[in-house]
């Protein structure tokens, strides 16, 4: 008898054991199956979401680029970089970049602020700055009629000729610098001052009866437009040989070291006939200051392309 207990024990053990068995594993499969389920839902979900998504951003229609957006892109969106650019020139430098692939945007700006994109004496405007140091008088710049310089004074005759004016603080600047080159044995004197108005027209008149309008725009001002009539710029020779071969002198080379110091610059340098508008004059010079003569010197520029830079609506120190 107690075998056959044990053995009905026994059997009683290895079917609890069973049970329990399927148990777990019945609830084993059904966490697996939900789990499948769930992700199953959660996929799909996700999945309609993103078509949804995609569909919205196809039916959106495209922003569609400004023309001055398109217009920035050409320049290099240069505008954020540089102060001097102007906004309503901004189909001018398309215009003369087309036509001047070679140069850089920057200068292209230069140019266009310059007005070289116009022909010389076109779209003038009456010079800023009056009565100022740093006034710029060019072809696309004038002085009306009646514009004289205040504070006038003559030229000492130890360094000018009869009756040459020059505004005060430029006649000073003029006689220390002509003081100092003739400790050195040069001679520093001037041939051509302040000019007025009329007297520039009757210069100007005359070479063009001499050589013709064309040739005459290449080397004298047209009144009102001449240098001379601020009072700031001076025709320089050595007393000796005529001032039109003034490169050929000791006292140019002196000029050459030395005008910066004083505040004068070659005012229509080699090589920049382009800029100036004027051939190439070793004698003529040009009271600027000595800051910006330095600047100008080292950096080999024309007083337009400062004048833009540095200058134009900008605040100057007096
Ligand atoms: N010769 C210079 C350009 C003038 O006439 O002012
Ligand atoms: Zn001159």
């Amino acid at each position: 008898m107690p075998t056959i207990k044990k053995k009905r024990l026994k059997l009683k053990k290895k079917n609890f054991t069973i049970l329990i068995l399927s148990i777990c594993l019945i609830i084993f499969c059904i966490t697996k199956i939900t789990q499948t389920i769930t992700n199953f839902i959660n996929n799909t979900k996700e999945k309609e979401i993103k078509e949804e998504t995609t569909k919205n951003k196809e039916k959106e229609p495209k922003k569609e680029k400004t023309k001055e957006e398109i217009k920035l892109e050409k320049l290099e969106n240069i505008d954020k970089k540089i102060d001097y650019f102007k906004y309503e020139n901004i189909d001018r430098y398309l215009a003369y970049k087309e036509k001047n692939k070679t140069l850089s945007m920057t200068e292209v700006i230069i140019n266009v602020n310059i007005g070289l994109d116009n022909e010389y004496y076109t779209n003038t405007k009456e010079a800023e700055n009056q009565n100022k140091y740093y006034i710029l008088v060019n072809k696309y710049n004038y002085l009306t009629k009646d514009y004289v310089p205040k504070n006038l004074e003559n030229v000492s005759l130890q360094y000018a000729r009869s009756g040459m004016q020059l505004v005060d603080y430029v006649k000073n600047a003029f006689e220390k610098m002509a003081k100092d080159a003739k400790k050195e044995g040069l001679s520093l004197i001037v041939t051509s001052g302040y000019r007025s108005y009329s007297y520039q027209n009757e210069l100007y008149n005359g070479y063009v009866k001499l050589d013709g309008q064309k040739d005459a725009d290449t080397y004298s001002a047209r009144a009102g437009f001449s240098e001379h009539q601020t009072g700031l710029a001076a025709d320089i020779y050595n007393g000796k040989t005529s001032y039109t071969t003034f490169e050929q002198t000791k006292e140019f080379n002196w000029m050459q070291e030395n005008a910066h110091k004083y505040g004068f610059i070659l005012r229509y340098p080699k090589d920049k006939e382009h800029i100036t508008g004027y051939k190439y004059e070793s004698w003529h010079y040009r009271y600027v200051g000595e800051k910006i003569a330095k600047y100008i010197k080292e950096n080999n520029i024309t007083y337009e392309e400062y004048y833009i830079k540095f200058i134009e609506n900008k605040n100057i120190e007096e």
